[in-house]
């Protein structure tokens, strides 16, 4: 608001007019009315009358007449961008809307349009490297990313998953940065892949984001690699965009032994203090099951165990958040989604069959969940 419209919305308030107000303040009623209607600019010491008359504080009434402490002013000549942007972070001052921009094809926006939707979620049939573009600045809260290992695996004829290093390195760099971008401050971003990958991953992300996590993934099924040690984690990079706006821990059941049932661990003999609702998270996640099972696999290749998912999005997003998945695969990021009511976005450049089937089959009851997860 105005400094002009502030003034005369406080006069009226008091039910004054432009003659006792000026009485009050000792200045000419007709400077007042050019104040209202912002002809002309307060000097500081009106200001501060002003702002005893009404008790308000100076600084809220000089922002309004558009001045800023010289020390500020000077950061935001300096550096406006930074400024801006970590205000932006401090206070988490984010758009709340999502609408794709349309893609420029011959000069003309052409409007991509959703292979599937939900109440909750569209699903784009499309190369992510097309897709990105028109998904505006700052609109996901939380961003997962799953992307092909580049271990030649078979995900149809639009994928190549065996190319050269430095092609894959730019390849993911593209769709990395405007990940990047289309986070929200405060939006945490989430990139799962081989620990190769992800140390160069890390680099990238964290010129524009902040670290939070390296978070290995157990792993159980790999193939023993001649000359290296047995490779038994996935990496999964936890970034965020400055200060997180949601960050839970969620508790682990206390590990125990399949066979005895007995605690795995003595926790130095203080059992008896741990929180009975479970151990904290830590950074190595081995409760994560691999979707083995082709009766449970929603897709032939890759696809993570809902599990995993759930624990993304408790940890890092709220009920109507929006979370952005760009490698649809099988479908377990708008899975979970859905199952834990955030919203969702993404795409997938091959068949979307199997992630439409999935969200189309019986996933509530009369509210209730009834699809098994794994
Ligand atoms: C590892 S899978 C993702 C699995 C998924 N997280 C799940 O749990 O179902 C990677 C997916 O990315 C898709 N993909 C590969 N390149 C793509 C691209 N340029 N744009 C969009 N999707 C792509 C592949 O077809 C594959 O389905």
């Amino acid at each position: 608001m105005s400094f002009g419209t502030r003034l005369k919305e406080l006069r009226r308030q008091r039910n004054l007019s432009l003659r006792e107000l000026g009485g009050k303040l000792q200045v000419d009623h007709a400077y007042l009315s050019r104040l209202e209607t912002g002809s002309v600019f307060p000097s500081e010491k009106v200001i501060r009358q002003i702002a005893r008359t009404f008790k308000l504080s100076v600084e809220e009434l000089s922002l309004a007449a558009g001045k800023l402490p010289n020390d500020v002013a000077t950061i935001f000549y300096e550096h406006p961008k930074e400024a801006a942007f970590l205000l932006r972070e401090r206070f988490a001052v984010y758009n709340t809307t999502v609408q794709l921009k349309g893609k420029k094809e011959n000069g003309h926006r052409q409007e991509l349009e959703p292979i599937f939707q939900t109440r909750r979620g569209q699903l784009y049939q499309c190369d992510c490297l097309e897709f990105l573009p028109t998904v505006p600045d700052g609109s996901a809260d939380l961003v997962f990313a799953d992307p092909p290992f580049n271990l030649r695996k078979n995900y149809g004829q639009l994928v190549d998953d065996d190319l050269q290093e430095e092609k894959y390195l730019q390849w993911s760099y593209q769709w990395l940065e405007e990940l990047c971008r289309i986070l929200k401050p405060g939006g945490s971003l989430f990139v799962y892949n081989l620990p190769k990958w992800n140390i160069h991953f890390a680099a990238l992300l964290a010129r524009s984001l902040t670290f939070r996590h390296w978070i290995a993934i157990n792993i159980k099924t790999t193939l023993p690699i001649p000359g290296r040690l047995y490779p038994s984690h996935y990496s999964l990079l936890y970034f965020t965009k400055g200060k997180p706006r949601v960050f839970n821990r969620p508790r682990v059941p206390i590990p125990s032994c399949r066979h005895c049932g007995g605690d795995i661990k003595d926790y130095g003999g203080h059992r008896k203090w741990l929180n009975p609702a479970g151990l904290n998270l830590t950074d190595v996640w081995d409760d994560i099951p691999p979707v083995r099972h082709q009766k449970y696999k929603s897709r032939a290749a890759n696809e993570l165990s809902v599990k995993l998912l759930q624990r993304v999005l408790e940890i890092a997003s709220e009920k109507e958040d929006l979370v952005f998945d760009p490698f649809g695969g099988g479908g377990t990021t708008y899975y979970a989604a859905e199952l834990m009511e955030r919203r969702w976005l993404g795409c997938e450049i091959e068949d979307c069959k199997p992630i439409i089937e999935r969200l189309s089959g019986n996933l509530f009851t009369n509210g209730k969940l009834t699809t098994a997860t794994c």
